[in-house]
């Protein structure tokens, strides 16, 4: 098995082999940062999508789901805090003449002493017997030495920006003698605060045109059309609008294969409250949606809460659902009590009343909203890395196998004829005929019926049905099973149903 940095790597290029992620622009030697999904990673990412829709909008009476547009009229963005606030520090090397996050380089800085502090304890861990790590932590002067670096970094950094102070932030870089990773050198510009969205102008006559950007996130878009959801679809507090779709930043660090991109899609659920039930909302759907993640299958060691002690300018409460990625435990979700924040902006801003009449209390206010926001794209790299299985099998043999949960699967099953003759073509084609249209299905009928199963292994094909001789015969085919690699011999009458129960939605929504 490849270490964690090698089996990243294995992963990338397993993507692209198979047709699930291209590089953008590829032949004009890519756009950083921007991606293209294949034949394989649209059917994945689709169904992603559409578990996340059924989960959260066809499971639940009171969400409804729209579709907003990415342009917005600009006061928008004015409103939500994002023209001024949607900041990142940077710095540029003057001699490499590339640009960093400020926060990134003295984070990463961070990071290289707490892995200091990681191989002290790993060292200690081995030599001692009934190892207690809190302990030999608060103990161990070489490691409370190097925790107190950290803590003074943190509070120094924190305290500048909160103060807004770039010059100081500059300084930490250069106290802490950080070099550029190109150049080598410390010849640094100062730090200016770099805003992430992408402007863009609306109209043809440049005079004229006016500024708009494209959408950071889709939640602003589910805010300005409160008002009309709630009214037209008669909507009960307390209701939730969700909406998938494209968001857009510029980021300057953006790495890690999908993980951070410039043009990515969100799934986002804003659900809205009575001011003062919005801590019980909160841990309510804090808890639905780490069930959501756990329904797939996978360990439940692979995930953990993350509790923001720092809080953005819009919430009183917040955490993560980090996940365990190949590059360590990093955002998958966020989860936010966004106060009335958002509504109460966008009422001073427009001048509109966005408020809800609760018949019961008779009285009207503004909503407190809990929000949901998870980004595709990175939920389709969790998939990716917790599925992605390089397997050495007992006749010695070594296969990749994608154990992607059946329902989610791009290809549900592949069928293969046994040999390319015989009426044994016919029959498959006659099955996928009657499968297609439920399922998707593969049609291999070339080389050996073991390269075959690779093939379809290494894709997270969860079923090949194969036709032989006696299926002729008996009208049996035989179903085998890619994680198992068992076979069963069933009735192709019966295989519209076996594929029902095996890989519809339902079964990881457990109804
Ligand atoms: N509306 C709240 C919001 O947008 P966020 O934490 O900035 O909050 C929510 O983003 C989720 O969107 C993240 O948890 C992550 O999954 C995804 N996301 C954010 N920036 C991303 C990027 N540059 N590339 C890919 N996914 C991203």
């Amino acid at each position: 098995m490849a270490n964690t940095e090698d089996l990243f790597k294995n992963i990338i290029s397993h993507s692209k082999e198979y047709g699930f992620i291209f590089q953008s622009s590829e032949i004009y030697d890519g756009l950083s940062a921007v991606y293209d999904y294949g034949q394989l990673g649209a059917l994945l990412k689709n169904n992603i999508r559409e578990y996340w829709w059924k989960s959260m909008v066809q499971m639940h009476e009171n969400i409804v789901g729209i579709d907003a547009s990415i342009f917005m009229h600009p006061t928008t963005w004015k409103a939500s805090g994002h023209v001024d606030a949607f900041n990142d520090p940077l710095i540029d090397n003057k001699d490499s003449k590339k640009r960093y996050r400020a926060d990134v380089l003295i984070e990463d800085y961070i990071a290289k002493i707490e892995g200091k502090i990681n191989k002290e304890v790993e060292k200690a861990a081995k030599r001692f017997e009934n190892f207690d790590e809190t302990m030999f932590r608060g103990t161990n002067a070489r490691v409370v030495e190097y925790q107190k670096k950290i803590d003074e970094i943190n509070t120094r950094f924190k305290t500048a920006l909160e103060k807004n102070d770039l010059a100081d932030v500059k300084q930490i870089i250069i106290d802490l003698e950080i070099v550029c990773p190109i150049s080598g050198t410390r010849n640094w510009t100062d730090v200016r605060q770099f805003n992430l969205m992408f402007a863009t102008q609306l109209g043809s006559v440049s005079e004229e045109a006016s500024t708009i950007y494209l959408r950071p996130e889709t939640a602003q878009g589910i805010f300005v059309n409160f008002l009309n959801v709630y009214k037209t679809g008669r909507m009960k507090i307390p209701f939730g609008i969700a909406q998938t779709g494209k968001a857009f930043r510029n980021e300057i660090v953006a790495r890690q294969f999908i993980f951070r991109m410039r043009e990515f899609e969100q799934m986002e659920m804003q659900f809205f409250v009575k001011p003062g039930t919005e801590m019980q909302w909160y841990d309510h759907w804090k808890e639905t949606r780490m069930k959501w993640h756990q329904s797939l299958g996978f360990p439940q060691t692979q995930y953990r809460f993350h509790d923001h002690i720092k809080l953005a300018h819009y919430a009183n409460a917040a955490c993560d659902i980090e996940f365990n990625f190949p590059f360590g435990f990093k955002e998958l979700e966020g989860i936010h009590s966004r106060t009335d924040f958002d509504l109460k902006s966008h009422e001073q801003h427009s001048g509109k009343k966005l408020q809800y009449f609760d018949t019961e209390e008779n009285q009207s206010y503004v909503p407190y909203v809990i929000e949901t926001s998870i980004g595709l794209d990175r939920m389709f790299l969790a998939m990716l890395s917790q599925a992605y299985t390089e397997e050495k099998l007992e006749n010695g043999e070594e296969r990749v196998v994608l154990r992607i949960p059946p329902p989610l699967a791009p290809y549900k099953c592949a069928i293969l004829p046994h040999l390319n003759k015989d009426g044994l073509p016919e029959m498959a084609r006659k099955i996928i005929d009657n499968l297609k249209f439920d399922f998707y299905c593969q049609y291999d009928a070339k080389d050996s019926i073991g390269k075959r199963y690779r093939r379809q292994d290494a894709i997270g094909t969860p079923y090949c049905i194969t036709v032989d001789h006696q299926s002729l015969q008996d009208n049996t085919v035989t179903i085998r099973e890619r994680d198992s690699m068992k076979q069963q011999r069933v009735f192709v009458e019966s295989l519209s149903s076996f594929m029902d129960s095996n890989t519809n939605l339902k079964t990881l929504l457990k109804l």
